[in-house]
């Protein structure tokens, strides 16, 4: 299993080019099974979590054509509704398939994904919204099982903000028989992007990016080209990651607009951060003091403090002047990293969904232990400022969610690398 090692005590400083959002290109290449024509889609990250959605369509008779960063997909010879068990375990996301594949097919298996490292994640609410809808659904021998004639439009209420479960039922019902209104909708940047293409493809949506969407169902949807919205969770890293260091970076390809929380809180330590207008989206200047200070973040629904940046926050604060207090209110168990952080010298003590860091004045670096994608994040933020060599062990989790990370923080000026 490869590994990382990074020696600590560079500055970062320089230019990096942000990749597209692996969180949009996910649920808008499962938008392909709702047309018999082609989608091609630019700006598609390179990353595991894509080559598996990708397989996983394929399998189910969609050609996949993949040229760098440009996907076209073609359904017209979809003809195996099904997505197996051994798929869906590496990535939850392959539950994004459920409503496209009811909606287009009528039918549908789908195997549950199961829990994973940062909590139970059920997808009780996906299935409510589509048995809703008019869908026939089972739950045998762990999959579940979807029949309909025609999905109908409904009104539809999620008991919690869900994600995956707002742009599923979103696809679900851009094909179902009259209007679906959505409560409670997520209101991440994703869904808005996943909307904006539906919209390209000829759907009738309105309201995608506030609490309350409403889709006026067609009978059918065309093909489109769509470029996908910049990885804001990326930006993010890189702007902890340069924060941490003391350092100076610009990345391009990227938007400050959807990460508003983020840049907050990145201020509040004492980071200067600007934008720029540049040829693709706009660049992120940020210049970091000597020491930053301590931030308390409280993790919600977009558009508060993403979960997803909570561990490159923790890493942050491990070496921040002062006490900094995180509250996790989205996943159960999202402070794993916390133990890693603990044997490169952190001072962090979890209470349940909170945790108090004391910032110290050093770390030192250590092998650690890679738990999940963000929390890999927040390993390797801690190890470029960690005095010495940080080995990270099952960087697999990192190759789910960051493009080239190597290449990208190497050029920034870090000393990082794979041993295979
Ligand atoms: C998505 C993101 C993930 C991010 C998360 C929260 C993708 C591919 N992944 O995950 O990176 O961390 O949003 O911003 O976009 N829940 C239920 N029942 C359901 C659905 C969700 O109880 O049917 C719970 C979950 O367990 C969790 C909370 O709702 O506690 C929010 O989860 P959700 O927004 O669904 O996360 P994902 O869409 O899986």
């Amino acid at each position: 299993m490869d590994k990382l090692l990074i020696e600590g005590g560079h500055r970062l400083q320089g230019e990096a080019e942000m990749s597209g959002a692996k969180n949009a290109a996910l649920p808008i290449l499962c938008a392909a099974l709702l047309t018999r024509e082609p989608l091609t889609l630019t700006n598609v990250p390179q990353l595991n979590d894509i080559g598996t959605m990708l397989k996983l369509l394929a399998q189910m008779g969609v050609a996949v054509q993949r040229d760098g960063p440009v996907v076209t997909l073609d359904a017209s010879g979809l003809n195996n509704p099904l997505a197996p068990y051994e798929m869906v375990k590496t990535m939850r996301a392959s539950i994004l398939v459920l409503g496209p594949l009811v909606a287009r097919c009528g039918e549908a298996k789908v195997s549950l994904p199961g829990g994973c490292a940062i909590g139970a994640r059920p997808v009780d609410q996906h299935i409510k919204g589509l048995t809703a809808m008019g869908a026939d659904i089972a739950v045998e021998h762990g999959y579940v099982v979807a029949r309909t004639s025609r999905l109908r439009g409904a009104r539809l209420f999620t008991d919690m903000v869900t994600v995956t479960g707002t742009e599923n039922l979103m696809m679900a019902a851009v094909l179902a028989e009259g209007e679906t209104v959505i409560e409670n909708a997520a209101r991440e940047p994703e869904v808005v992007d996943l909307a904006n293409c539906l919209v390209a493809m000829g759907a009738r949506i309105s309201g995608a990016g506030s609490d309350v969407i409403r889709i006026q169902g067609v009978e059918r949807l065309h093909g489109a080209t769509h470029r996908i919205m910049p990885d804001r969770i990326e930006t993010g890293t890189y702007l902890c990651a340069a924060a941490a260091t003391g350092g100076e970076i610009r990345l391009t390809g990227t938007s400050a607009a959807y990460l508003d929380a983020v840049v907050d809180k990145l201020m509040d330590a004492g980071c200067d951060i600007r934008t720029e207008k540049s040829p693709s989206f706009e660049a992120i200047v940020l210049r970091a003091p000597q020491r930053l200070k301590a931030v308390s973040i409280r993790t919600a629904p977009y558009p508060a403090f993403p979960t997803d940046m909570q561990a490159q926050f923790m890493a942050i604060n491990a070496l921040a002047e002062g006490t900094s207090i995180i509250r996790e209110t989205i996943f159960e168990n999202r402070f794993m990293h916390a133990v890693e952080l603990a044997r490169l010298g952190a001072d962090i003590r979890i209470d349940g969904n909170t945790a108090v860091v004391q910032g110290v004045a050093q770390l030192d670096g250590a092998t650690v232990m890679a738990t999940d994608l963000r929390a890999s994040a927040g390993l390797i933020i801690a190890g470029l400022v960690a005095r010495g060599e940080t080995v990270i062990e099952r960087i697999y989790h990192l190759d789910r969610g960051y493009e080239r990370i190597e290449q990208k923080l190497t050029a920034l000026g870090a000393t990082v690398r794979r041993l295979s």
